[in-house]
């Protein structure tokens, strides 16, 4: 439906990129891929210990998964940038190792702000096309917030959008961003929503959006919504605006717990940290980046260089991430076993980080998990 005539060099690649995804998007619901056994009855996972409290927060997942048993070996790489034909790209080394495995787990990565190389973040994302990040945002029983009923579960197209990092100068004074939206990759991240609705029992989709300002690009967006949500006659679909969902989210966030809400990039990112807020912050909330041939589950919180290597950090927005990847690996009863005894820790208040209102060091938090595990 649209032609690359009217688009410049980085946009026709994501429209060829999207075209090539095109047969999936119509095809398949979910990532393709999850996870391969190995002869020793072990899935390899990648690791990305990340920048800052990374490793530290990454250690203690690890300690867990060996306390508890979850037959997973950790294939850890280093994503520090290489120049390569004058571009910053990740190692080769990371690239082949999450292909290869096509699960990964990862912690923060430093992201340099208004100048410099493209945050490597989103270069993973890119990289493995992950088109899709899930961030539920759930109460945690114990951990008191001005809200006790969040439950939502928001996913933001992951590829373009403002993101789309298509930027110069027109004439000094003047700059141009390129807000960038295929039909393609918002009927890929509809369609996904959709099946995420149906699979895990929610019966709304709400597709937030602009379109009253952004009539093209956030219309265009509503359209493939509107599309995908006659093949789903069980679920209800409706749209609200980014502004107006703000607003009532956080006056009541009762009714948004049985939905999905779907939305553009830079939308989901704002809203996401907003519904973090509810249920107490980023160091409580999970994230998945769904691909087709890959998947990378990530904290979303910063790597936070004050406390790094004082063995202060919290590592459950680490661990509850890597419940999603159990998950999604369709290893069920780890991830219940594993998410209990963390939930359990931090309702009993007594072995929690600063950021929780608690004395313990990371290592403590991770002794007390481990020993509800093990007890
Ligand atoms: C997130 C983060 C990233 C984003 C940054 C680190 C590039 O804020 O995952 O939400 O903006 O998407
Ligand atoms: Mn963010």
């Amino acid at each position: 439906m649209l032609s690359s005539k009217y688009l410049s060099g980085a946009a026709q690649n994501t429209l060829r990129r999207s075209q090539a995804l095109r047969s999936y998007a119509t095809a398949s619901p979910t990532a393709a891929f999850a996870g391969q056994k190995g002869s020793n009855g072990k899935y390899t996972v990648t690791l990305i210990p990340g920048d800052g409290i990374g490793p530290e927060i990454s250690e203690s997942i690890k300690n867990i998964y060996t306390a508890a048993k979850v037959p997973i070996q950790w294939e850890e790489v280093d994503v520090t940038p290489v120049l390569k034909g004058g571009k910053t790209v990740i190692p080769d080394a990371a690239v082949n190792s999450i292909k290869k495995n096509t699960v990964a787990l990862k912690g923060p990565l430093a992201t340099p702000i208004g100048k410099g190389h493209v945050s490597l973040n989103l270069t993973l994302r890119r990289t493995f096309n992950l088109f899709a990040n899930v961030r539920p945002c759930v109460s945690i029983p114990g951990y008191k917030t001005p809200y006790d009923d969040v439950n939502t579960v928001l996913i933001r197209e992951n590829t373009e959008g403002e993101y789309s990092g298509i930027e110069h100068e027109v004439v000094d004074g003047v700059v141009q961003s390129i807000k960038l939206i295929t039909w393609d990759a918002s009927e890929r991240v509809a369609r996904y929503a959709f099946n995420y609705a149906q699979a895990h029992g929610r019966k709304r989709v709400t597709a937030v959006h602009k379109a009253n300002i952004m009539k093209m690009s956030d219309g265009m967006f509503l359209s493939a919504c509107r599309q995908v949500a006659k093949e789903f006659p069980q679920i209800t679909y409706d749209e609200d605006l980014l502004d107006r969902a703000c607003l009532r989210i956080t006056q009541n966030p009762a009714p948004y717990s049985d939905r999905v809400m779907v939305m553009p990039n830079l939308y989901g990112d704002i809203l996401s940290d907003m519904c973090a807020g509810l249920i107490g912050g980023l160091g409580l909330t999970p994230s998945g980046n769904i691909g087709r041939d890959a998947s990378i589950f990530e904290a979303v919180h910063g790597s936070a260089p004050d406390i790094a290597g004082k063995g202060l950090a919290n590592p459950t927005a680490l661990l509850l991430s890597s419940m999603m990847m159990l998950r999604h690996m369709n290893l069920n009863g780890f991830a219940d076993k594993i998410e209990k005894a963390a939930l359990g820790t931090i309702a009993e208040g007594k072995h929690v980080t600063g950021d929780l209102g608690g004395k313990a060091s990371t290592k403590e938090y991770t002794q007390a998990i481990i020993a509800k595990l093990t007890g």
